[in-house]
């Protein structure tokens, strides 16, 4: 066995995902969750999934003495992968508040609390979204894009929680970070074990899609095809989650086995593909074969018109490329919705 891995936000969609390739990896994870988004028999599958039940305590991460009292229960914690954050970007303009407490606050106790007991790194789960629209000459994007200011207070979260890592390094803590920055995760794990259970009415497309294929909703509607696109519709750089989930465990490799070229490196994680809406939609209908309702409609107020990554860091530093076809990974989002109507769930 190897080294004790914390996730935070461990029940949830992208959390899940890595827990099981953490241990498929061989370390021992402990997951805190709050359950705000997430149930706790996720930590059922992932045992299903992996053969192995992670510790679980359900765990806010604004709470001080709960994650002082964990860590000291969990002696020996070496590094955390730090999820847990709200993540709906139109809730978080309703409620700016709830989400600066939520997402700083949490990271904020983490970081106070790592130096005191002994852990010794954090992959902390960022977004695409600090790049808001790349300027043409920046497509696809690389890290070293200009960071824009946030179209929401989710996004302002994300790059507020950046430089709060960069800071706390800076000032000589002894912690090391990487900061993934995702692009467009979607699909589930192939066993359909395990996937998104968005809470109501889903905001993101791949959920909407599923549920509008198999009969929840009645239509799906393209936000905007009068976008400067080939086809008109806003274009994504969507990444399967499983390989997603593999990129955090390289990103702990690489802190634990102290390969890091600076104390705190940020990588792209995405396919280096841009894909339209409408591609998607295409893509899901011929790998799938089920036909889809969908109309155009009008843009979706602050949307972001195109951005794909340019992961060839994340390739070469970290030896990580994005492996699965899109239409595996259609398919697989697909078989989840299935699974969770035989689940009686949705
Ligand atoms: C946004 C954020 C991302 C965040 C994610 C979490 C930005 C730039 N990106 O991603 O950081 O992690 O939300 O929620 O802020 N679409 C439709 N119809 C639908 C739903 C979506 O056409 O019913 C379109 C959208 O207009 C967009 C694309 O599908 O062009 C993807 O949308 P979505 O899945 O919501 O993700 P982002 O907005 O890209």
């Amino acid at each position: 066995m190897k080294e004790r891995i914390l996730v935070t936000g461990g029940t949830g969609y992208i959390g899940s995902h890595t827990v099981v390739e953490l241990q498929n990896a061989g370390y021992e994870v402990v997951i805190i969750d709050n359950l705000s988004n997430s149930n706790a028999d996720v930590v059922d599958n992932i045992e299903k999934v992996s053969g192995i039940r992670p510790a679980f305590e359900k765990l806010d991460c604004l709470d001080y003495a709960g994650l002082d009292a964990m860590f000291e229960k969990y002696k020996g914690i070496k590094a955390i992968i730090h999820f847990a954050a709200s993540k709906a970007v139109g809730e978080s303009v309703q409620k700016p508040l709830m989400y600066y407490r939520n997402n700083l606050g949490s990271l904020i106790n983490l970081l106070e609390l790592m130096p005191k007991h002994g852990v010794e790194g954090i992959v902390f789960s960022s977004s695409c979204t600090v790049y808001g629209q790349p300027d043409p000459e920046n497509l696809p994007v690389t890290e070293k894009a200009p960071i824009k200011k946030a179209e929401s207070p989710y996004g302002n979260t994300k790059q507020i929680n950046e430089e709060i890592i960069q800071d706390t390094v800076a000032s000589g803590a002894p912690i090391n970070a990487i900061l993934l920055r995702y692009f467009n995760p979607i699909g589930a794990h192939p066993t359909a074990l395990l996937g998104e259970l968005p809470n109501g009415v889903p905001q993101n497309l791949i959920p909407y899609l599923t549920q509008t294929a198999i009969g929840i909703r009645e239509k799906l509607t393209v936000f905007g095809d009068d976008y400067s696109t080939p086809d008109g519709s806003c274009i994504r750089d969507f990444i399967n989650v499983v390989d997603l989930a593999k990129a955090h465990v390289v990103a702990i490799d690489r802190i634990l086995n102290k390969k890091q070229k600076a104390k705190v490196e940020v990588f792209n994680v995405g396919t280096g593909r841009g894909l339209s809406v409408l591609e998607l939609i295409h893509a899901f209908e011929a790998s799938t074969g089920v036909k889809l309702n969908y109309q155009i409609g009008p843009r979706r107020a602050g949307d972001i018109e195109q951005v794909w990554a340019d992961p060839t860091l994340a390739n070469t530093e970290l030896g990580w490329k994005a492996e699965t076809s899109i239409e595996d990974t259609l398919r697989s989002a697909w078989n989840w919705q299935l699974k969770l109507r035989e689940r009686g769930i949705q």
